[in-house]
């Protein structure tokens, strides 16, 4: 089957002066609650990491207090719980990943924490150093925007497994087993944006990029200010060696 490569889509975050958009990142929130946390752990975000996202406390304390967290067996061994506080990670779907591979033909949905990284593309030197212009540090959230709106029919003749779907985008193409997650109008968006599936699956895809890499302004801001550092120190050793050299003439 011919496997389709992502098309590079417009993120706020991309280019040397990249930021994230607020209000993109908290759709992308509301995405994973009500759409991929059904089957999707997102192990190493942390609550209080959502005031990134424009939160005040209050609001990822009640967010929190929605959650209920596992808060140990109690003496007869039955785990007991309790509501969420802003310095808990978001409770998983499954109990282990056999239990969620269990529920979902065998295949264990992936936790989303780091995947718009682990599906990434990472040049080595020198080109990496280039790479401050180019799309390539976008390619995961590029490859699950894709992912998520590249579902299709098979192509005349290819057999698509029971309980897999066609995803020309998957590296497996014809055994994808997630069922496409998002459909429109799935989740109510109350800032107007527009509720179809490349609009939720934008905002996911931002959503992730953040997850996986929570300070990625404040990294483009000291590359920047690096940069012009260099720039500066090597006007001036320039100088400095003209004028050293200045009298040997
Ligand atoms: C795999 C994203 C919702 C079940 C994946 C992968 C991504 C992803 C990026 C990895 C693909 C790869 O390995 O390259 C999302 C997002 C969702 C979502 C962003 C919400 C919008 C769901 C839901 C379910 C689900 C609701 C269950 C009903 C799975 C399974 C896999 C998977 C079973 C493993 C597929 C395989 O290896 O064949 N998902 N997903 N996902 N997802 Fe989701």
């Amino acid at each position: 089957y011919p496997l389709k490569h992502p098309e590079h889509e417009d993120w706020s975050f991309a280019g040397p002066f990249g930021t994230y958009d607020r209000g993109q990142l908290q759709r992308g929130l509301k995405v994973y609650r009500q759409v991929c946390s059904a089957c999707h752990s997102l192990d190493l975000v942390a609550f209080r990491t959502l005031t990134d996202l424009g939160y005040s406390e209050a609001q990822v304390k009640a967010l929190a207090a929605e959650y209920e967290i596992e808060a140990g067996p109690d003496d007869d061994g039955n785990m007991y719980m309790r509501p969420g506080i802003p310095s808990d990670y978001f409770p998983a779907p499954f109990e282990n990943p056999e239990q969620a591979a269990a529920s979902n033909n065998g295949a264990a949905p992936p936790d989303l924490s780091l995947m718009a990284k682990a599906r990434g593309i990472t040049r080595g030197f020198p080109t990496f150093i280039f790479d401050m212009f180019t799309q390539y540090q976008e390619g995961g959230p590029d490859y699950i925007h894709a992912l998520l709106t590249g579902y299709e029919d098979p192509p005349e003749g290819e057999n698509v497994p029971v309980g897999s779907y066609y995803n020309p985008y998957f590296a497996n193409a014809a055994a994808l087993a997630m069922a496409p997650p998002l459909s429109e109008g799935i989740v109510a968006y109350d800032d107007g944006a527009p509720e179809t599936v490349d609009q939720y699956a934008k905002d996911i895809s931002a959503f992730l990029m953040w997850t996986a890499e929570p300070k990625l302004e404040a990294r483009k801001q000291l590359g920047l200010t690096v940069m012009v550092f260099l720039v500066i120190l090597t006007a001036l050793v320039y100088l400095t060696k003209k004028s050293v050299y200045a009298s040997k003439r």
